[in-house]
């Protein structure tokens, strides 16, 4: 059991551990990254490119308390492993600080069966409450429709298309979609 989290059941009735990742998971979550990296074609991230435990320490400890920095875990019970993440941070300059940048990653096993809603409405609902938060955005390749139609259904709207931003490692160029949510209250 990790403290400050919350055991969900998802809908194929396997349970998940949901919290904050903290600087102690630094190297589960570096594992996962690569994992995902390995596997998805949708990250931004090669996994040649994820940074080493120590920086990934140093990031959670940034994030612990900051206000413009947020970040859960989903911890699969049986092993404790990081099996996915959302997060979300801002760029420290004051005309740029209250729209949070946000990115979702979930491992293929755990994929499919609601975890994807679950964090996106607590990533939502964390910037919701930030007092410098008001507004969410969002990267995502265009040919990426599941992530799409997720954010899509949960009010982000298209505000701009970056043509052939992304390149992959096969060498075909994607167009990255930008998305954005106001959740500010005014
Ligand atoms: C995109 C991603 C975060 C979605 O999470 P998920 O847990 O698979 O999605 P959920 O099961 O919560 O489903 C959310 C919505 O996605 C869509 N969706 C999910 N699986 C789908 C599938 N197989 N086919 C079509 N749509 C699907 C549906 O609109 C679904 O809506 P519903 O809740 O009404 O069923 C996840 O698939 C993922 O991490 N993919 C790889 C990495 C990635 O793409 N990251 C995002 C980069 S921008």
């Amino acid at each position: 059991m990790i403290p400050d989290t919350e055991l969900i059941t998802l809908r194929d009735g396997r349970s998940i551990r949901l919290g904050p990742v903290e600087p102690d998971h630094a190297g589960s979550y570096r594992t996962y990254m690569i994992e995902l990296a390995d596997e998805s074609p949708w990250t931004g991230t090669l996994s040649h490119e994820v940074k080493d435990e120590e920086s990934q320490r140093e990031r959670f400890e940034k994030i612990r308390g900051h206000p413009t920095q947020w970040v859960m875990g989903a911890f699969d019970p049986q092993s404790n492993q990081i099996v996915a993440d959302c997060s979300w941070d801002s760029i420290d300059y004051d005309k740029f600080r209250h729209v949070a940048s946000l990115g979702i990653g979930i491992l293929e096993p755990w994929r499919g069966v609601g975890l994807g809603r679950i964090l996106m409405e607590r990533g939502i609902q964390a910037a919701r409450e930030s007092t410098i938060v008001q507004k969410v955005e969002l990267g995502v390749i265009s040919d990426n429709q599941i992530a799409r139609a997720l954010y899509e259904s949960l009010g982000f709207g298209v505000e701009g298309i970056r043509k052939r931003a992304v390149k992959q490692p096969s060498g075909e160029y994607c167009d990255d979609v930008v998305m954005g949510l106001w959740v500010g209250s005014d």
